[in-house]
């Protein structure tokens, strides 16, 4: 029988962690979840309650309003990953756009709103079989890990990937704009307070400039197997 592990991604943005992560999940038969959804989703619901303006944010309003900030996934066997939904609404396409882009690192700087959704990340894995992506899974969610991706890629290659997606998705984009919101995020993530980017120490570094798709999934497939045999 195989022994299940937790499998955590991290990495800069648009390096392609939550596409290979849904991939692996799939075919390895774990959950998958999208860590940087959450952050968006709280992103989502300031918006939406007028609790950011053009340039600042109402923190303290924010922490006040976490506990009727509700987060959950379902799974949808069509596009055969799980969509994520706030107090019961679906807002998976919602937290995509760059407005969200724009102002989600902010907020993922806040100490309260980092230890809500922790809690609630760490109570998804506790009967382990998930691959999870984001920016603090190997060092904080899961330091105990069986196994940890960094993954990275230069900033231009991920601007160019983000770009065609978020055009494909039929918004109005441009790269220099879309270069400077990763840039940005990168700079905020890596250096704030509270649980900053960082590869674990005991994580596996994987560049995927260079590569498609596929040949990062392939890759990455014999990297888990091997971990999870190793688990055995
Ligand atoms: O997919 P993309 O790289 O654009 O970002 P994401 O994974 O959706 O995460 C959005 C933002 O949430 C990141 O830029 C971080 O500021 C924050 N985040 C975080 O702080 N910790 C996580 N575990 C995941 C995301
Ligand atoms: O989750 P993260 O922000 O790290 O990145 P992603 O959303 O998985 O990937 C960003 C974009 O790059 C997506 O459109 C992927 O399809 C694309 N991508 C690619 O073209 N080649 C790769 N090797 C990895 C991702």
């Amino acid at each position: 029988m195989n022994k299940k592990i937790i499998i955590a991604i991290d990495g800069f943005s648009s390096t392609g962690k939550s596409t290979v992560a849904k991939q692996l999940a799939a075919a390895l038969r774990y959950i998958y979840v999208d860590s940087g959804a959450m952050y968006r989703a709280v992103t989502f619901y300031a918006l939406e309650n007028d609790l950011i303006g053009v340039d600042f944010f109402y923190k303290d309003q924010l922490i006040k309003h976490l506990e009727r900030i509700r987060i959950s996934f379902k799974f949808n066997a069509e596009l055969g990953f799980a969509e994520v939904y706030l107090n019961g609404q679906n807002i998976e396409n919602e937290i995509r756009t760059l407005r969200v882009s724009n102002f989600v690192s902010k907020i993922a700087e806040i100490s309260e709103v980092r230890k809500k959704l922790v809690e609630q990340q760490q109570e998804m894995g506790k009967e382990k079989g998930i691959v999870m992506d984001g920016r603090d899974i190997g060092t904080v969610v899961f330091p105990e890990a069986e196994l940890k991706i960094f993954m990275t890629a230069s900033a231009e290659t991920r601007a160019k990937r983000r770009l065609e997606e978020l055009q494909n998705k039929g918004q109005e984009v441009n790269y220099q704009e879309v270069l400077k919101n990763i840039e940005e995020r990168d700079f905020i993530d890596t250096n704030r307070d509270d649980s900053p980017l960082a590869q674990a120490e005991d994580a596996v570094l994987f560049d995927n400039s260079n590569l498609s798709r596929e040949e990062q999934f392939n890759l990455l497939l014999a990297i888990c197997k091997k971990a999870i045999q190793k688990a055995l």
